[in-house]
């Protein structure tokens, strides 16, 4: 592989993302009769479930002087300001003013196009023409009957595309989670890294290697098995903040190692002697310097489980602990050195794909086309050069 020598320039470090996308706001079991204020792409919001099941997401300021409606209270489907009682319905529209009878027809608060879906509930922030829940990034293995597990959210004070190129790059796991799912191994294994317009993906098989004390413990328990395993990482990006991983490790020789290898087709992979997970990831920013990170690990194996997807989930909150500790530490480190430049090596060839494709989001937002829809217009983002020279 072309050692990539790669300097990005300074302000793609500074926090940007594009409107014109689904962020997951909350979890489903979140959001409930209840407002819940949350702050999702620097603009703050707040949710609650009406009376249908369906959810509502309204700016969180109040047209009349700006309280925040969070601060207030729901009746039903209605949100009553807290400071001097301007009543809204659940599309933002006031229906009620104390000591007056004619509503000011510009009363309203912007109301956010939502979908609940794979357990998450989205939002759209940018232009709700545009907001066409086909574009919810595929994440069924979260609500799937073939598939069990959980997940939380942590809240990390760093910038969402840190956590994305962690994500890209699991040589990490080597170094960073040492006692549960890392080994050499993975800092070893060769990977190719590819690309489509709006996914990137990293793939790296491991032959006939020792489990790690996570993976030896899982082959055990669901199918008794204890030796040397193959074991795959294939990581698909979907732009702009959406990173499913499909981990596991089967029988070594078993044909779980598709012909190819790396360039295989996965589809040919027969993991039937196997254990196959995805780690699922949607990091949604909050400012830009912290982020709402979505994370959840499914099994297709002993599904009817209950305490294991419990034990998992706190298991996996452990490791993702040591991400978070990395996480924040390194955006201090930055924020401290604002004008250091950095290089990337093969091991960014993932992270690289997936803050290419960031920027052309954000640089298609920021041409008119961001400024004719009252979009919120910003500054484009430098591309990221990338330059080969070996
Ligand atoms: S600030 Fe909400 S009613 Fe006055
Ligand atoms: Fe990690």
């Amino acid at each position: 592989m072309a050692l990539m020598y790669t300097i990005f320039a300074m302000n793609t470090l500074k926090s940007s993302f594009p409107l014109n996308a689904w962020y997951a706001a909350a979890y489903d079991v979140e959001v409930v009769n209840k407002l819940l204020p949350r702050t999702i792409c620097k603009q703050k919001v707040v949710m609650f479930r009406k009376t249908d099941g369906s959810v509502a997401v309204l700016e969180d300021a109040c047209w009349h002087r700006l309280l925040p409606l969070s601060m207030g209270h729901l009746e039903g489907d209605e949100v009553t300001c807290g400071y001097h009682g301007l009543v809204y319905n659940a599309q933002g529209r006031c229906t009620h003013m104390p000591s007056q009878e004619t509503l000011n027809p510009s009363a309203c608060v912007r109301s956010y196009p939502v979908v609940e879906k794979y357990r998450f509930v989205w939002i759209w922030p940018g232009d709700p023409a545009k907001a066409d829940p086909a574009l919810v990034p595929d994440m069924h293995w979260n609500d799937d009957a073939d598939w069990a597990g959980d997940g939380k959210l942590i809240t990390v004070q760093c910038d969402y595309r840190l956590v994305v190129d962690n994500l890209m790059d699991l040589t990490h796991e080597t170094f960073v989670h040492g006692s549960s799912i890392g080994q050499r191994a993975v800092a070893e294994a060769p990977f190719v890294a590819t690309h489509g317009d709006r996914t990137a993906t990293v793939t790296r098989w491991m032959d006939n290697i020792d489990a790690p004390p996570f993976w030896a413990g899982q082959i055990k328990q669901s199918l008794g098995y204890v030796g040397p395993v193959d074991r795959w990482q294939i990581i698909h990006f979907e732009a702009p903040c959406t990173v499913n991983i499909d981990v596991g490790v089967a029988e070594a020789g078993t044909g779980a190692i598709p012909p190819g290898g790396n360039n295989g087709d996965p589809a040919l992979s027969d993991r039937s002697r196997g254990v196959n997970g995805y780690v699922l990831n949607t990091i949604t920013p909050e400012t830009d310097g912290s982020c709402h990170y979505f994370w959840a690990f499914a099994r297709n194996y002993c599904l009817g489980e209950q305490r294991m997807t419990h034990q998992l989930r706190e298991g996996v909150a452990k490791i993702f602990r040591e991400d978070e500790i990395i996480l924040e530490a390194q955006q201090r480190a930055m924020d401290e050195r604002p004008d250091h430049a950095f290089y990337n090596l093969n091991i960014d060839a993932g992270s690289m794909w997936a803050r290419r494709l960031i920027d052309g989001l954000i640089a298609k937002e920021s041409t008119t086309e961001g400024t004719r829809n009252g979009v919120n217009a910003r500054p484009a983002a430098a591309v990221i050069p990338i330059r080969a020279v070996g």
